[in-house]
């Protein structure tokens, strides 16, 4: 395992490995490792030759009020869950290695995917994923890189910014991984306490509700919801694509706020 924090260094090795004709996986994560990023992690390992994980807390996705400060991180720890997931490389930047000059100009705006649902709750927010995510797209090179399902628009924001910028770069979106009673794991779980860990299943429990009837799907998705005190809802929403309804939601307990997403085939 190679732990990296300047960007020349790791565009080298990755450079360096596809040269030798391997083909590099990605995983980009804010670090704090669960079982949702290992399953990426893992995923990446067998389909790919070597497999690089970056943890690096974006500034730029967060608002002024937003919990970038309390974000949980623990670097060394990551590190051994992303080796024992399979990866040969953890990148992990400091901000001034990627912000050197302090606010970024440059910013990357995917329009309409980004509206609505997390773009409407947290203003400017995809804008500073779309943005981090190419830089680092852009050191990294030709790869596959692997996305949750869990940040639903997100991985639409990243596909479509993919495609309109043609970077190099096979989008491989993958399950969300759930806790036994159905919560979706994210780093921000470890924020509850225990009774509102136990509340915050009620997400699942609502996308269920929604799945059963789907239409008034907004409206049983809000019932199950309302029936929890401990949690409220931002937003319930059914997204339609081609072959599928995307039942889709956001809650805050207390000041912790979950998202999560289920589909039905059409
Ligand atoms: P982070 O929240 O750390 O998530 C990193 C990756 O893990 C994302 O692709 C996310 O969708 C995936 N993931 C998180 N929880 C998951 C779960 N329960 N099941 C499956 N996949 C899960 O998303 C980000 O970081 C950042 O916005 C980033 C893309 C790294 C840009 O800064």
């Amino acid at each position: 395992m190679q732990v990296l924090d300047r960007i020349d260094g790791f565009r080298k090795e990755l450079d360096t490995a596809r040269a030798d004709g391997k083909a590099v996986g990605l995983v980009l994560t804010m670090g704090y490792l669960h079982d949702g990023h290992t399953s990426l992690i893992r995923r990446s390992a067998e389909e790919c030759d070597l497999t690089a994980v970056t943890v690096f807390v974006n500034p730029l996705q967060f608002g002024a009020n937003e919990d970038l400060d309390r974000y949980p991180r623990d670097v060394e720890r990551d590190v051994a869950i992303a080796a024992d997931a399979g990866a040969e490389i953890v990148f992990a930047p400091p901000v001034e290695e990627m912000y050197p000059t302090g606010p970024v100009l440059t910013s990357i705006h995917v329009a309409d995917v980004s509206e609505g649902m997390e773009g409407a709750v947290r203003p400017g927010h995809f804008d500073g994923v779309a943005t981090v995510v190419a830089k680092l797209f852009a050191i990294a090179g030709p790869c596959r890189a692997y996305f949750g399902e869990k940040d639903y628009q997100q991985l639409a924001v990243v596909r479509r910014m993919a495609a309109d910028l043609s970077f190099p770069v096979d989008i491989v979106g993958c399950p969300i991984v759930r806790e036994d009673d159905g919560l979706a794991m994210s780093s921000r779980n470890v924020f509850l306490s225990p009774e509102q860990r136990r509340a915050a299943s009620v997400l699942y429990r609502a996308l269920q509700a929604g799945a059963t009837d789907l239409g008034r799907a907004r409206q049983a998705m809000a019932d199950t919801v309302a029936e929890e005190p401990l949690v409220q809802l931002d937003y319930a929403e059914v997204v339609e694509t081609d072959n599928e309804y995307r039942l889709v939601i956001a809650a805050r307990v207390g000041t912790t706020r979950l998202i999560d997403n289920l589909g039905v085939a059409k």
